[in-house]
């Protein structure tokens, strides 16, 4: 029997306080994610139980057990109260995904800090837009990392600690570095977690829009509330489960489903932090017996490309349930999932903003294969028109995606700009900026994104900052920068570029364009193709027409080009 039991059941008469009284949260009272997600479930008795089984790219493991996630989070918390750090900064997470990630998350969220993960593979432009915005005061990282942090800190007088996990013992450390060793770290028995109340700010994590820069989504302790009984109803966590999520925490999938809803539905969770390849991944679930599995299209549709040979060398037979975010999971792929797997892959829609699952197929539920599913109960979800903002009256037109706001894990602001944030906001309903159709039985069916903001393997690419960046090469006169589809990452980064005087296109340039990028953004944000053009479509006020580039990519009609200068 699944936690949700029907689908239809639960929608009606369905309150968040379902969750709250799970907790024994009464509302007024403190609530501290941190403290939820350890200290609860050894108070509840499964001290002793593993909580997080982690794997190194050489096969290396280390095990810990929901009691040594509370000792060792209470360490981190004492380090970073000890060092002067106080409720409210932001603390970065610059890590791999190793056990300090994850435990360093509930530290500074015992200590009543803002976790702030951002992606180790983030370059030092990408990685010093989000520390100046946030003006956050420590990041914890690995030495591997380090450098590309010792490069931007005289630009961050407001980072006072650069705190390394791995510090070389015998190499001596600059000015505002500490080291901080997390197997060595006394473990204090008593720590005081930081009242933090259902307001209070928990995780700051970055998402790329079509202009500007990155913006930094607030979240608060209360999201709670929806990872912990979202990860119930959809992933349907039980508790003999042994789950993977394989996102990376320095993504919101991988903090809201890969630590918050994990830990406090007190399940043994397992961790690979290495490189993809179909066997590797397949020996994995083999080996820990995983039974819930939680991925993304990207990875599903290479494990197609891999075949299916591969798959029979390896016993699957744990795997109970699976699910998918991050990008349209096509129908392809779930319909070979359940022909290689025995079970579909159930897609859910959210995002960074909401916080936790939106739109989503449920377990029991008639699972239409493309479609997103339905509303999480507690969420009223539809699609609006783009003029009027009002619902349409009837099925299969497709339209904005709106939800009324006031779900628990929405966010509460974009970091120091609020004026964005209030920009989501439309005759009443929150816009997520994606567009859809609902059909007569109430499914949604995603159609796409209602801005140039490019999804590259569920990641989310800006447009601007890869110009932006394009722009500081010294060959590059002007950029337009578009999707490009892709079997694998259903998008991937394409540039256009015009040279200035004096340089020509070439092969070598090329590369060294594509790296200078991947330096100074990530490998995610490097264009895979670069197209040198003699001149870009202009409207006659000088914007660059993008549609007309990504229509030319996509083989779509490029429409109305009224405004077009060089037509
Ligand atoms: C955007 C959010 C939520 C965790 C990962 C991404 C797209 C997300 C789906 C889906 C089609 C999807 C949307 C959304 N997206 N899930 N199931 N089907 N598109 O979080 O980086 O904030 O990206 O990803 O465009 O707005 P994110």
């Amino acid at each position: 029997m699944s936690n949700i039991g029907s689908y239809d059941e639960r929608i009606k008469n369905f309150d968040w306080n379902i969750a709250e009284k799970e907790l024994d949260y009464e509302p007024g009272n403190p609530i501290n994610i941190g403290w939820y997600c350890s200290d609860r479930i050894c108070e509840k008795g499964f001290g002793n139980k593993p909580a997080l089984i982690w794997e190194g790219s050489a096969g290396n493991e280390k095990r810990y057990t929901y009691n040594d996630l509370r000792l060792n989070s209470n360490a981190v918390g004492q380090f970073l109260r000890d060092l002067g750090i106080r409720p409210e900064e932001r603390v970065c997470l610059f890590m791999d995904k190793i056990p300090e990630l994850y435990i360093g998350f509930l530290g500074i969220l015992k200590m009543g800090g803002i976790a702030q993960p951002l992606f180790s593979a983030f370059g030092d432009e990408s990685l010093f837009v989000r520390l100046d915005n946030a003006q956050t005061t420590a990041i914890i990282t690995q030495k591997k990392h380090a450098p590309k942090v010792r490069k931007i800190m005289d630009k961050m007088p407001y980072l006072k600690h650069m705190i390394i996990v791995d510090a070389d013992p015998s190499k001596p450390l600059a000015d505002r570095e500490v080291a901080f060793d997390m197997e060595q770290a006394e473990k204090p028995e008593k720590f005081t977690i930081h009242p933090t109340y259902a307001e209070s700010p928990s995780v700051l994590h970055y998402t790329s829009g079509t202009t500007g820069q990155p913006k930094g989504v607030k979240h608060v302790h209360y999201s709670l509330i929806s990872q912990y009984l979202t990860s119930k109803w959809v992933l349907d966590l039980q508790e003999s489960d042994i789950y993977w999520c394989t996102a990376d925490p320095g993504w919101v999938t991988g903090t809201s489903y890969g630590i918050i809803g994990a830990f406090s539905n007190g399940v043994t969770q397992c961790v690979l932090d290495a490189g993809f390849s179909a066997d590797n991944w397949y020996r994995f679930i083999e080996k820990h017996k995983i039974t819930m599995w939680y991925s993304a299209p990207t990875a599903i549709r290479s494990l197609m490309k891999a075949g299916d040979e591969v798959i029979k060398k390896y016993d699957l037979s744990s795997l109970r349930h699976l699910a998918s975010v991050g990008e349209p999971l096509n129908s392809e792929a779930v319909i070979w999932s359940e022909k290689v797997f025995g079970k579909p892959f159930l897609d859910t829609y959210w995002q960074t903003e909401t916080g936790s699952m939106m739109i989503t197929n449920f377990p029991g539920m008639k699972i239409k294969p493309g479609s997103m599913g339905k509303p999480f109960p507690g969420i009223t979800a539809t699609v609006i028109d783009s003029e009027t903002f009002e619902p349409f009256g009837e099925p299969g037109k497709i339209g904005l995606i709106a939800i009324k706001p006031g779900w628990p894990s929405m966010m509460r602001t974009y970091w120091r700009n609020e004026e964005t944030y209030q920009k989501k906001f439309k005759n009443g309903w929150y816009l997520p900026g994606d567009r859809s159709s609902i059909d007569k039985e109430g499914y949604f069916w995603f159609v796409g994104r209602d801005d140039d903001v490019i999804n590259t393997g569920g990641h989310l690419v800006s447009p601007f900052e890869v110009e932006s960046a394009l722009l500081e090469h010294p060959a590059v006169a002007e950029s337009a920068v578009v999707a490009k589809p892709d079997f694998v990452n259903m998008e991937v980064v394409k540039a256009f570029v015009t040279l200035k005087p004096g340089f020509v296109g070439s092969k070598d340039l090329d590369l060294e364009i594509m790296n200078f990028v991947r330096k100074k953004l990530s490998p995610l944000a490097m264009p895979q193709e670069i197209e040198f053009i003699d001149s870009l479509p202009k409207t006659r006020s000088g914007k660059i027409m993008r549609r007309i580039l990504h229509a030319k990519e996509w083989g779509e009609e490029i429409g109305d080009t009224s405004t077009l200068e060089n037509d």
